[in-house]
């Protein structure tokens, strides 16, 4: 015990001395390739053979059949087995953001970003088409599921699927799938102009639907979806953020009307799967600041009193930062927090700079620098400009969480194990007290504790579980920062 205590106080004194230089060597580049990466790990479906992922096969291919749909495909959440649609559709979301604002700077990567969108894209078609009937909206009960540790090559039985319809709906997980549609038919509009229709139509028919028959999905789904994504702000901001996008997509006035006849709801300093009035704002704020469209100048103060609410040193900030600099929201995967804001704070920083535009907080003057340098940060600490110089990006640098909460890279693959195992035959491997078999690379998990700990432990689930809407906004964020710091 003394032993290991010593040793660990020693690797923890080598990293502290490490992490000065890591300030200089921070390689942006290679951190956005693995960001992307994650995303082909989490594919649920047939899987073409990947080099650097043989240890994930196709799984899934029965999913929707015992209704005679095909809801294959699309994306795990995280270290489950479940496909949640309001996650699922709100990250595909924030990856098609993040190729519309950075696309440009990707490189070589642009081609796997767009694919990571079309992944979600595909998936959420299949799920939408059998509007104004029924929208699909999960494969697999969570209770279920997480009473197995499984791999999800392993799973047979179809798992159960939901759906919201006219008489059960669902207006916030049928606006953000609205969204996520729209954003990807911006991704593909230049190269394949058909796709990129058949999104947009998708899109609005998802919003008439979202519209037309008003409630929360949690109303009618209850057990299946809360407390684990359960709609807590409700679908007025899902309302608001489809509406936002298919402005975008189509610029039909119409859907600005109705974005303005919204109101004014309530600020919010939380971006998030859940809440997407911050997002919304800044996407109309563009309008108004780079496209000169003074009809949608009322979002613009909205969106500045959310970046009042995150910027340390602003009189109205809401959120905590750690002593070791990280904003810090809540203890349940909290980097989805911190990726969330950043992206917000980078494509805000851009379109003060394209429009030659500053702010205030109170007394404290805002401009595109100060945007740029306080995302800067915290991007630089996931990556390990930290306490403890660990990247909270799996497979980056040397120090990285080893043992993170997710089935299939903590279960030897099927390359090694090659028989099915049982529900209960993969508990040993949660519990066990070494490295994950598996390198789940680029994929970033919860992270530290507010005073910027972590444990690295698996079964720590709210520290060490990655997910793919923690990783989208980050794509985006990491484009920005890798073309910048070139020159
Ligand atoms: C993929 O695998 C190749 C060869 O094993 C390796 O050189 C490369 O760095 C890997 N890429 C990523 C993003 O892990
Ligand atoms: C939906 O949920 C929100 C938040 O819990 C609540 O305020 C609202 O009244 C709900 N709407 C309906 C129609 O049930």
């Amino acid at each position: 015990m003394r032993l290991e205590k010593f040793i660990s106080l020693f690797i923890l004194i080598a990293i502290g001395v490490g992490s000065t230089t890591a300030t200089t060597t921070l390689n942006y580049k290679d951190a956005l390739s693995k960001s992307l990466v994650f995303f082909e790990a989490q594919r649920s479906g047939k899987l073409p053979h990947i080099p650097n992922l043989s240890w994930r096969a196709s799984s899934g291919l029965n999913h929707g059949s015992q209704e005679n749909v095909d809801l294959t495909g699309g994306y795990y959440d995280a270290g489950d087995n479940v496909k949640f649609g309001l996650p699922m559709a709100f990250t595909t979301t924030m990856l098609a953001w993040s190729v519309i604002e950075f696309g440009k700077k990707m490189g070589h990567d642009l081609h796997n970003a767009r694919d990571a969108v079309k992944w979600g894209s595909d998936y959420l078609l299949k799920a939408s088409c059998h509007l104004p009937n029924a929208l699909y909206v999960q494969v697999g009960n969570p209770n279920d599921d997480h009473k197995c540790w499984m791999r999800a090559e392993d799973v047979k039985t179809p798992p159960p699927v939901y759906k919201v319809t006219p008489s059960n709906p669902g207006s916030d997980v049928a606006g953000e799938t609205a969204a996520a549609l729209a954003a990807a038919s911006i991704v593909f509009r230049g190269i394949d102009p058909q796709y990129s229709k058949k999104l947009v139509n998708a899109a609005v028919k998802a919003f008439t639907f979202a519209d037309k028959y008003r409630g929360n999905y949690s109303d009618s789904l209850s057990s299946a979806v809360c407390p684990f994504y359960c709609s807590y702000s409700g679908f007025q901001d899902e309302l608001l953020w489809a509406a936002a996008w298919l402005h975008k997509a189509t610029k039909n006035p119409t859907y600005l009307n109705y974005a303005k006849s919204l109101g004014c709801n309530a600020d919010s300093d939380t971006f998030s799967w859940d809440n997407k009035y911050p997002g919304a704002r800044v996407l109309l704020t563009k309008e108004y600041l780079l496209e000169k469209n003074q009809r949608a100048s009322e979002f613009r103060d909205h969106a500045e009193r959310f970046m009042c609410s995150v910027l340390p040193g602003s009189p109205s900030m809401s959120v905590k930062y750690t002593l070791g600099g990280l904003l810090y929201k809540m203890t349940g995967s909290n980097l989805q927090y911190v990726t969330t804001s950043t992206f917000l704070m980078l494509v805000y920083s851009k379109y003060l700079l394209v429009s030659k535009q500053t702010f205030k907080c109170g007394d404290m003057s805002v401009d595109h620098h100060l945007l740029r340098q306080v995302a800067k940060k915290q991007v630089d600490y996931i990556l390990g400009v930290n306490p403890k110089g660990m990247s909270y990006m799996v497979g980056y640098s040397s120090n990285f969480p080893r043992r993170i909460h997710h089935r299939d890279s903590s279960i030897p693959s099927t390359n090694i194990l090659s028989g099915a195992l049982s529900c209960d035959a993969g508990f040993q491997y949660l519990h066990s007290s070494g490295p994950n078999p598996n390198v789940l690379t680029g994929a970033v998990v919860g992270g530290p504790d507010e005073n910027d700990n972590f444990a690295d432990d698996r079964e720590n689930y709210a520290q060490s579980e990655p997910a793919t809407y923690i990783n989208a906004p980050l794509v985006g964020t990491l484009a920005y920062m890798a073309a910048s710091v070139q020159h």
